[in-house]
């Protein structure tokens, strides 16, 4: 029979993961538990008005949920009623004492193993789904086998799913990466984790490694692709100074197949909730090895990334006569990235205290990301959150779009001209909007790398 699964932590990843995972198992039973009662609330909603969007996530819910998918704060039970436990749980960066700033927090992580090893009532297989520091697996082994009444045998599974393509990428991911103990007891637990993904994956793409190389890989990966977006950044700036135009670089740079097209897009710097925490997690275990210039090496990834919010900032600067306070500036989108109404590190949320320093007034208008919006800003006052984007522009000195949302090149920019102040600008941090088209509508045009 195959084993039940649990998932503590209902949050982006343990949501759409475990929907998908029941989806393709319809033979075993998913529970996903939650210590917090709304957001469980929320997956078991009525009206399928799920706590995170993402497309394609309400349909695969809607398949499996009440027949082997269930939304749960009941942890104990749960946990008893399963044999593999993953753990989705939060691990942002620490934010006090040793290691502050750079280490991931590991508390939720430690309580829920805590928890697993006080309601267990049979051997379990503990897979660390959320991103860890390496040799966390270690630590989890020791705190949970040590006095135990019971055996666990502790995997990495990193999930390597982005934001608005996560059921895209759960149901064709490039690779499903397991590891675990390289003894009897690891192998045939990766071997039962195997057997929940080769329901749907190839067997070519689910890649087996021993657990440290598999918690190191995810942090490696999540930094590559940080580093991927900075160097396009920083060659942003020279293209600038130079009249090069970064799109025709990056495409061309792009075109070597030993580099490879994707995550070369300049922008306003990279958000979400991960590159930035793994980057810095990154840094302060190099640190903690001693390995002081690797540590700086990846310290510049964020510097890079930091410093593109604030070029954002000083260029408007410029083409707004060297003040902006009391203009009217218009963010277009919050969400880190388009389809996705996360803003956790949003490059917009940067940029937005920014000009409030220089006592913008601000109006951000976004499809998706309002709500998180006005949690993230709620300590600044004054800022109008309108979720009409020609509202939002109304009287506007500039406009600032920070987000690729799909629908912004084909708005009305004639109208949205028309009740600007003028000069009217438009600081198109995304390239994606028609420069020569607003142009000829009247608008001065930024872009960055251009
Ligand atoms: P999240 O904050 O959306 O969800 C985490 C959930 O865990 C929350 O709902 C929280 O209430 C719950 N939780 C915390 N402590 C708990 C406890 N003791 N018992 C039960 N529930 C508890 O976080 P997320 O974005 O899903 O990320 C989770 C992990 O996955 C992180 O390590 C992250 O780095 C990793 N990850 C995230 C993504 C992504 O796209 N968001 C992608 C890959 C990996
Ligand atoms: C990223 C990784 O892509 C996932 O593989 C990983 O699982 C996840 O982090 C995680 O560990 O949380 P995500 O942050 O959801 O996924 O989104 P990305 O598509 O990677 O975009 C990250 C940021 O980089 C966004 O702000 C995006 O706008 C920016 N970006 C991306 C660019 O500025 N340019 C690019 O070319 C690509």
């Amino acid at each position: 029979m195959n084993s039940n699964i649990v998932c503590i932590g209902a949050g982006y990843i343990g949501g759409p993961t475990m929907a998908v995972i029941a989806k393709m198992n319809p033979d075993r039973k998913v529970i996903v538990v939650d210590i917090n009662a709304e957001r469980i609330a929320a997956w078991n909603s009525e009206d399928y008005s799920l706590p995170i969007y993402e497309p394609g996530l309400v349909d695969v819910v809607k398949e499996v949920r009440g027949k082997n998918l269930f939304f749960s704060t009941d942890i104990k039970g749960a946990v008893q009623e399963c044999d593999i436990v993953f753990v989705g749980v939060n691990t942002p960066t620490k934010m006090f004492g040793r290691g502050s700033g750079r280490a991931s927090d590991l508390q939720y992580w430690e309580a829920t193993a805590r928890s697993v090893k006080e309601y267990a009532t049979s051997d379990k297989i503990i897979v660390e789904k959320s991103t860890l520091p390496v040799r966390t697996a270690a630590a989890m082994d020791a705190i949970l086998n040590d006095h135990a009444k019971y055996s666990f045998t502790v995997l990495s599974n990193p999930e390597f799913l982005a934001e608005g393509t996560a059921i895209k990428d759960l149901l064709e991911p490039d690779r499903v990466l397991i590891g675990g103990p390289q003894t009897e007891v690891g192998l045939a637990a990766i071997q039962e984790v195997v057997d929940i993904y080769a329901t749907w994956v190839p067997k070519e793409k689910i890649l087996t490694t021993n657990v440290w190389s598999a918690e190191l890989t995810k942090l490696a990966a999540n930094a590559f692709l940080a580093q991927r977006v900075s160097s396009i950044n920083a060659i942003a700036g020279l293209c600038e100074a130079t009249g090069a135009d970064v799109d025709e670089v990056a495409r061309v740079v792009g075109a070597d197949k030993r580099i490879g097209a994707k995550f070369l897009k300049a922008g306003p710097g990279f958000g979400g909730s991960c590159f930035k925490k793994d980057v810095l997690n990154l840094v302060y275990l190099c640190e903690s090895f001693g390995l002081h210039t690797a540590a700086e090496y990846w310290s510049g990834v964020i510097r890079m990334n930091d410093h593109q919010q604030e070029r954002i900032v000083s260029r408007l600067f410029g083409a707004m006569f060297n003040t902006l306070a009391n203009k009217k500036i218009a963010l277009f989108g919050f969400a880190f990235k388009a389809d996705t109404g996360d803003t956790r590190e949003t490059p917009a949320g940067t940029v937005a205290r920014l000009l409030a320093a220089e006592h913008v007034k601000i109006t951000i208008t976004d499809p998706k990301a309002l709500d998180n919006a006005k949690k993230d800003l709620a300590d600044l006052t004054g800022i109008v959150y309108e979720g009409d984007e020609y509202k939002a522009a109304e009287g506007a000195d500039a406009v600032v779009l920070m987000t690729d949302w799909r629908h912004y090149p084909s708005l009305d920019w004639r109208k949205i001209y028309d009740s600007m102040r003028k000069p009217a600008l438009v600081f198109d941090t995304r390239n994606c909007l028609d420069a020569e088209g607003l142009r000829k509508i009247g608008f001065k045009v930024l872009n960055v790398g251009k």
